[in-house]
């Protein structure tokens, strides 16, 4: 049997009551256990993959957490989590064509598709009877599965890095350019203003940006990424010169630094998967028809603004989730051309997994976790091992 992290209900209680309930001190290590797992039959449609590397996402942290929903006690208890993945196909169900035995594939996390191919759900994470991918082995239905780029130009850990991320940022950005232009014409404004905040579904939106011709800006307090997206182009403002956005006054700097970079024009677009206080902030900087998209709400779930001004400022706020599946699969098309990512400086071990969401929740690490997973690879990807 393959061996499988799993979250319990029973783990986040264990670790909860340890830290006598105090969330913010809880350690997520704690929570996420290896152990093995049954997987189940392999259907006509589906796949078998042995996975090589995984990226640590978000929504695995916030399962550990129980912080904003307790998913682990909705989905009955435990769950599998793990829903970004490289992996080489060992087997094929008897209807499956698109792949064969030996390919390399990313997954997707759009587990439910709704009748415009937008997620209902996330694989992993509230798809009902979903099983992850921080395992050595999962079996998996082929649409779940896009060829890998092998010859894209990134390397094997920026490639793990990119399956959940670069959907979410490819979402993110064709929503937010959508209805900017359906406001403002490219004949009008041709190059437009962006400002994305930390993180790296927010530095792939940038990237996006910069590879259309806008200007682009990474507003985070970290000074390796802001200094990777410089080489890109993108340019970086110090979040913590601005204390984090922590009162009014420091929203009020941040807003004429902004005016000063853009010569009074502000932002057009601004993307915010953080919230919090980073919402005031995003929302200050935003220019006449600015658009402010987010899928994320990792400091809060609630944000307050002013209705009135986002009227007169002709404003749009747009909430966004994972992409379709098709989207999915011209995100992938980016990766290399567009999506360069930058990764966190050690590679963990597949043991070190838990070690690699505690350090991703202290807000420790210079890039994007990733995680190798098997110790032999297939000859395809052991070329892209730096
Ligand atoms: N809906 C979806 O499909 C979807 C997909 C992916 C992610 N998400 C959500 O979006 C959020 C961000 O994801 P991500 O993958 O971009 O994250 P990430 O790469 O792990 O980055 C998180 C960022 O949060 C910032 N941060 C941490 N603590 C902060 C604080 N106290 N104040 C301000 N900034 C702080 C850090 O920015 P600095 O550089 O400034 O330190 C860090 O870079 C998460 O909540 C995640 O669950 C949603």
């Amino acid at each position: 049997m393959p061996r499988a992290y799993s979250i319990s209900v029973e783990d986040i209680a264990a670790e909860r009551e340890r830290v006598g309930g105090e969330v913010d001190d809880m350690n997520v290590a704690n929570v996420i256990k290896l152990g093995t797992l049954e997987l189940r039959d392999m259907g006509p449609g589906d796949v078998r993959l042995k996975i090589l590397a995984v990226s640590a996402e978000h929504n695995v942290d916030h399962a550990a957490l129980a912080d904003t929903v307790n998913i682990t006690e909705s989905r009955g208890g435990k769950i599998y989590p793990g829903n970004s993945a490289v992996g080489e196909v060992v087997d094929v169900g008897a209807d499956v064509t698109r792949f064969q035995k030996g390919d390399i594939a990313v997954t997707h996390c759009n587990g439910d598709p709704d009748e415009h191919g937008y997620p209902q759900r996330i694989w992993a994470y509230d798809t009902e009877d979903s099983v992850g991918w921080y395992a050595e082995e999962a079996v998996i239905g082929d649409w779940q599965l896009v060829h890998a780029p092998l010859s894209c130009g990134l390397n094997l850990w920026e490639i793990a890095a990119l399956p959940l991320r670069a959907p979410t940022a490819h979402h993110l950005w064709r929503r937010a350019i959508g209805i900017y232009r359906l406001k403002v014409s490219r004949e009008r404004r041709a190059v437009l203003n962006v400002l994305g905040f930390g993180g790296g579904v927010s530095e792939l939106f940038l990237m996006l940006a910069k590879s259309e011709g806008h200007n682009a800006w990474l507003c985070s307090g970290n000074p390796e990424r802001r200094e990777a997206l410089e080489k890109q182009g993108i340019a970086g403002i110090d979040q913590k010169q601005f204390n984090r956005f922590a009162s009014r006054d420091d929203v009020r700097a941040f807003s004429r630094e902004v005016r000063q970079l853009t010569n009074g024009e502000q932002m057009h677009i601004v993307c915010d998967m953080l919230r919090g206080p980073v919402f005031p902030a995003g929302f200050a900087v935003a220019a006449r028809q600015g658009v402010n998209v987010s899928a994320g709400w990792q400091l809060s779930q609630v944000i307050e603004y002013n209705s009135t001004l986002a009227s007169v400022k002709q404003v749009t706020l747009d909430h966004t989730h994972y992409e379709t599946v098709v989207g999915c699969a011209a995100a992938t098309e980016l990766y290399g051309s567009v999506f360069k990512p930058t990764v966190h400086n050690e590679i963990y071990a597949f043991e070190d997994l838990p070690r690699a969401f505690e350090e991703m929740h202290q807000n420790t690490q210079t890039g994007i976790p990733i995680v190798r997973v098997a110790d032999s690879m297939p000859t395809a990807a052991n070329a892209l091992i730096p």
